[in-house]
């Protein structure tokens, strides 16, 4: 994991707010158009753009809802594009072998902080 430098941080939540297995979205930064999703498996958190690599919509197709059904991929709501957990390579659908654009945070007393312009 990269490390963030200076303050300019933004707050996301703490891992466990996130359910295991699942993962939560977040809203753009001030002035921005990309929000970010949190995936979560056990120990695990990887921070994504919410953005698809196909057209760049949202991957959600309601609020916190990202993930297939057996909780294996993450799944673009627009054309249904799935992608691996941990690396965010796209496996099936249009954007085939595209990835989802990591977004690098760190932990800051138990809360997973991303730069301020994430996404922006
Ligand atoms: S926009 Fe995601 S698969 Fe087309």
């Amino acid at each position: 994991m990269r490390t963030l430098m200076g303050d300019d941080l933004r707050d996301l939540c703490r891992p466990q707010d996130i359910p295991d297995g699942d993962a939560l979205g977040f809203p753009p930064a001030p002035g921005g158009f990309t929000g970010l999703m949190a995936v979560r498996q056990g120990e695990t958190v990887i921070v994504y753009l919410n953005s698809c690599p196909h057209i760049g919509t949202p991957l959600d197709w309601m609020p916190n809802k990202f993930m297939s059904l057996d909780k294996r991929f993450i799944i673009c709501a627009t054309h249904g594009a799935e992608f691996e957990v941990a690396d965010g390579k796209c496996i099936s659908g249009p954007c085939k072998g595209d990835f989802l654009e990591k977004v690098p945070f760190e932990l800051r007393d138990g809360t997973i902080c991303v730069a301020a312009n994430a996404g922006l």
